[in-house]
């Protein structure tokens, strides 16, 4: 009987404290006590497909990468806390779709048509896709995909650059859930090429050279593109966002988290313009 009363009352708190909150987001108190009562710090639900290193992969079962580091800093200076959750790349965009999630970050670029539905924050990285192919491939450019089977992320820039050349719904398109299938795909030689944003590619290559890659780069075909991180249309995250990546910017914190990662310094003019 008492435990069912313990219980119960338990159950009330939790319920009580899941309501009367924003989509994706819950209040909750910010530690220290400082009895005036208005310290809350809200914590957001921010949803991820990590499959895609060195922007967000999982290590065990904690995701990490350069968007958790940036992901982190900026919520700290924009007074959040942060609830990271893998859900997958398509699913992503349903989470945001239907606010059960506060925000997305995913190397997501920042283009016209997720506009229409999806808010962004101001850019906080420069991408561009790159080719993906075997050391002896013939591939020299991307016009040269033609004629070729490319794989790629399903839903992606990196798909949507290759339809551009291929032909909308081609044959000799491989669209895959994650990125990493796609790159298994060209190793088992399903495929002669992955299309993919060009820190990825470079990093795979690089990871393994056993397997014989290499990137090939034609940014006359490819257009650059800007990372962003993603929101409900209307979200109120959004202004918070942008000043604090702002700042973020300016202060070093940025470049401090860039170069940790990257071990070279971010062009942040190019993401200011
Ligand atoms: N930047 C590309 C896009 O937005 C690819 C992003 C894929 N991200 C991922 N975590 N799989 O379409």
């Amino acid at each position: 009987k008492k435990l069912a009363a313990i219980l119960s009352s338990f159950m009330m708190v939790t319920m009580l404290a899941a309501c009367g909150s924003e989509a994706g987001t819950e209040e909750k108190a910010n530690g220290s006590a400082t009895g005036s009562g208005g310290d809350e710090k809200k914590t957001i639900r921010v949803v991820t497909d990590a499959a895609y290193a060195p922007f967000e992969y999982l290590e065990g079962d904690k995701i990490v990468g350069f968007d958790v580091n940036f992901l982190n800093a900026a919520a700290k200076e924009a007074g959040y806390d942060v609830k990271l959750e893998h859900v997958g790349w398509d699913p992503l965009f349903v989470e945001l779709k239907s606010k059960r999630a506060a925000a997305g970050i995913s190397a997501i670029t920042i283009d016209e048509e997720r506009k229409q539905t999806y808010d962004f924050s101001s850019p906080y990285f420069l991408s561009i896709n790159k080719i993906l192919v075997p050391e002896g491939s013939d591939i020299k450019s991307a016009d040269d995909l033609k004629g070729k089977v490319v794989a790629v992320q399903s839903g992606t820039t990196g798909q949507a650059a290759v339809e551009k050349l291929l032909g909308k719904n081609h044959k000799d398109i491989k669209k895959f859930e994650n990125n990493n299938l796609a790159i298994m795909e060209l190793i088992n030689k399903g495929a002669d090429a992955v299309v993919a944003d060009n820190a990825v590619v470079e990093e795979y290559a690089k990871n393994n050279p056993k397997q014989k890659l290499k990137v090939v780069e034609d940014s006359d075909t490819f257009d650059a593109e800007f990372y962003g991180i993603m929101f409900p249309k209307g979200s109120e995250l959004k202004a918070d966002f942008d000043k604090a990546i702002a700042e973020i910017l300016d202060n070093g914190t940025y470049e401090k988290i860039y170069k940790e990662r990257f071990g070279t310094s971010p062009d942040i003019e190019k993401l200011k313009q």
